[in-house]
């Protein structure tokens, strides 16, 4: 019998599978009908994610994207201006979708890793349009800024950023897709970083390893508002209690052992790092994700993804010869060493 032995697979922390415990409590779940709000393990993950950042209630959608579209769609109107990092998910990857269905236009802040300042926030408000700048309607801050190699927004920034924003009557979202991450690496509590917003969207789907999710939190007003939005967009979900229980399941086992993600992360920052002609652009790495680069490619995408391939390892291309590898609970010492064995060997041979 021949054994096959999975990829290292470096792509994401989107492709984390459910483990046997939480598929074991996916099982067990009690369900209903969720959008009568009927579903008690809904139910259940909603009022824990809520009172985890210190907020009145939540909302479980489908996905981060959705998340996050809710979200806008309720602060704002047609024609408003959501001020962003330009290099922010939002502005980015979920623009046309923000920009079709809640009609916003996306004010970009270039900021190094995505990480603003209140300073750019202030900027950015008097930098529109005299006739457009009272439709600056909201602010979103990335945590931790996935274009920006996984960085954490520190806290201090995002206090200044709040009180900014309090004075021009503006709220502030944080797209919080990885903000456990943002959380384990700082020391900075959930509950913190719900201070400094008026909504927050985190996924369950990506580090944490639940299958499917993503949690809006906020006041009532504002959550209800974001469920007659996620309704309207065809998010009203049914049974969604065995995912919901993934989701549960994952925020009390799978938190901590982020910071394993972490150092596994640095570790191959270090070795990538000491291979002649590769630089690690996000160094020092604080979180799960790790950019580097190429200097002199000696071979293209096709060939080098083949050969890398060939060795048992998968990354992602981030505008080749730049690379994303992205540590998650799907990788281990082992897998580490593995990568680490194939890059020098990929990078090693192709340069020769
Ligand atoms: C920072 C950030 N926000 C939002 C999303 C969207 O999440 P989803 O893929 O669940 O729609 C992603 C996905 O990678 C992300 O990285």
């Amino acid at each position: 019998m021949t054994t096959v032995t999975a990829p290292v697979d470096l792509r994401s922390d989107t492709v984390t599978l459910p483990s046997a415990g939480m598929r074991k409590a996916m099982t067990r779940a009690k369900v209903g009908d969720s959008q009568r709000g009927e579903d008690p393990s809904v139910r259940a993950l909603e009022e824990h994610a809520a009172s985890l950042f210190g907020k009145e209630a939540a909302l479980f959608v489908p996905s981060g994207t959705m998340g996050n579209l809710v979200a806008v769609a309720s602060w704002t109107r047609p024609g408003d201006i959501v001020v962003a990092s330009a290099a922010s998910h939002i502005a980015g990857r979920e623009g046309p979708g923000i920009s079709n269905l809640a009609a916003v236009a996306i004010l970009g802040i270039d900021a190094p890793r995505g990480i603003f300042t209140a300073d750019d926030v202030s900027g950015a408000i008097a930098s529109a349009p005299l006739r457009s700048r009272a439709n600056v309607r909201l602010v979103t801050a990335e945590n931790t800024h996935n274009a920006g190699g996984g960085a954490v927004f520190p806290i201090t920034s995002l206090r200044r950023i709040r009180s900014v924003c309090r004075k021009a009557g503006i709220p502030v979202h944080i797209d919080g897709s990885r903000i456990f991450n943002a959380s384990v690496a700082s020391g900075v509590p959930p509950a913190e970083y719900g201070k400094v917003c008026q909504s927050l969207m985190f996924c369950l789907s990506k580090g944490l390893g639940a299958p499917v999710g993503s949690i809006v939190t906020g006041t009532r007003e504002f959550v209800e508002e974001a469920r007659n939005v996620g309704y309207r967009v065809g998010g009203g979900m049914r049974q969604a209690g065995i995912v919901a229980a993934g989701g549960l399941y994952a925020l009390r086992n799978n938190v901590r052992r982020l910071a394993e993600d972490h150092a596994n992360a640095k570790t191959l920052a270090r070795a990538l790092a000491e291979i002649p002609g590769i630089e690690v652009v996000n160094s020092p790495v604080e979180t799960n994700i790790l950019l580097f680069r190429w200097a002199t490619p000696s071979v293209s995408l096709p060939e080098f993804q083949e050969a890398l391939r060939g060795k048992g390892v998968l990354v992602d291309d981030r505008a080749f010869p730049r690379f994303r590898a992205v540590t998650h609970l799907g990788i281990g010492k082992q897998e580490i060493a593995r990568a680490i064995r194939a890059f020098r060997d990929v990078f090693g041979r192709a340069g020769a």
